[in-house]
């Protein structure tokens, strides 16, 4: 069985385009952003508050978060690793933030450049900050199926550094399929470690299709089985409902060298939607979202489904 609803937490303006070499307009990116806020997505993840000297296409987070059309039914949480990106972003508007770290030191350190202890500290700041000004933040966890430096992580590994992000106060953590080397075995295997620690209600999946395997790991992550048994009805695992996801799959990350981008958010929609599971979002609309970010890239859709359209 498969949740009758999924909550899709598009991710294309940031992981999308936080990989792109030449920088792309502000305008651009403040016209993708409100061409998705009109298909009925509930999150756009709309930029990050992180050092320009590292990642350069993100330098112009503040003028893209208050350069574009806010839908009162969508959210825009922003990536703040630390103290100076959570008060540069609440400076610019945000009204809802993402920090991230990572099952893997080697990965923590090339990233944000701390160990994941000295990131929980961080991170804890920034909660703790965000929490008196009322502003939910969302955790990620990189690197859950494997690293680009240190093999695949013990899923004993992944479950404590989720359980900390959930403890300290995100509301939802969200595992991170960074190189998108994960298999469904591998994905199940996690995930049953991960939900002895924390509830799947609070859990999202973020896969990378580097290895096509990201529709097949979602699946996975989604699918529950209910027993029935003398009248009561027993629920199995996984039943995950929060699938990340990248229009025109576009992406990668910049400490990840070689994985592609994430898994594209129309072929999860035509997946869902075949499968009789609601998203509230129209394929069509996401179609076409992605089809102007194309142009503007000057690239071919990794989307199958827009390529089967022929729309990109
Ligand atoms: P740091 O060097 O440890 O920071 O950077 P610091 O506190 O030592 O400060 C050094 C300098 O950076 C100072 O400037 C600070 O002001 C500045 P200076 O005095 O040298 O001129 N600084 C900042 N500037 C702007 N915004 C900030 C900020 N913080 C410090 N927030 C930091 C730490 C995290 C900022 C840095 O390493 C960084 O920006 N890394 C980039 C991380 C990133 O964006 N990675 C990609 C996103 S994660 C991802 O894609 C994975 C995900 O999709 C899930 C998955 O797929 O697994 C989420
Ligand atoms: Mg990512």
């Amino acid at each position: 069985e498969y949740p009758e609803y999924v909550k899709i937490v598009e991710v294309g303006p940031r992981d999308g385009l936080q990989n792109e070499k030449e920088i792309v307009p502000t305008g651009v990116k403040i016209h993708l952003i409100d061409m998705l806020s009109e298909t009925g997505l509930s999150v756009i993840e709309a930029t990050s508050f992180v050092s320009s000297k590292c990642i350069p296409q993100m330098a112009d987070h503040t003028e893209v978060l208050q350069g574009i059309r806010k839908y009162p039914r969508v959210r825009y949480p922003v990536l703040t690793p630390n103290m100076h990106g959570f008060q540069d972003a609440v400076a610019a508007g945000a009204t809802e933030v993402a920090v991230f770290g990572s099952a893997s030191e080697t990965f923590s350190l090339k990233n944000i450049n701390c160990s994941i202890e000295e990131s929980m500290f961080r991170f804890q700041e920034v909660i703790c900050n965000a929490k008196q000004q009322q502003i939910p933040v969302r955790g990620y966890v990189s690197c859950v199926l494997g690293c680009p430096y240190e093999g695949t992580p013990e899923p004993t590994k992944v479950a404590e550094v989720v359980k900390r992000l959930y403890e300290m106060g995100c509301y939802e953590v969200s595992l991170g399929d960074t190189l998108g080397v994960g298999t469904p075995g591998a994905m199940a295997t996690m995930l049953h470690a991960v939900m002895r620690e924390v509830p799947s209600s609070a859990l999202a999946v973020h896969c990378h299709d580097t290895y096509g395997q990201a529709l097949a790991n979602i699946l996975t992550a989604l699918q529950f089985v209910s027993l029935g048994c003398e009248g009561m009805l027993f629920v199995k695992w996984m039943g995950i409902c929060v699938v990340d996801s990248s229009v025109a799959g576009l992406g990668g990350c910049p400490y990840a060298h070689g994985a592609s981008g994430n898994v594209s958010t129309e072929d999860v929609l035509y997946m869902l939607h075949g499968l009789g599971v609601k998203t509230g979002v129209d394929l069509s609309k996401v179609i076409s979202a992605g089809d102007f970010i194309c142009k503007a890239l000057n690239r071919k859709t990794n989307s199958k489904v827009a390529q089967a359209r022929g729309d990109c």
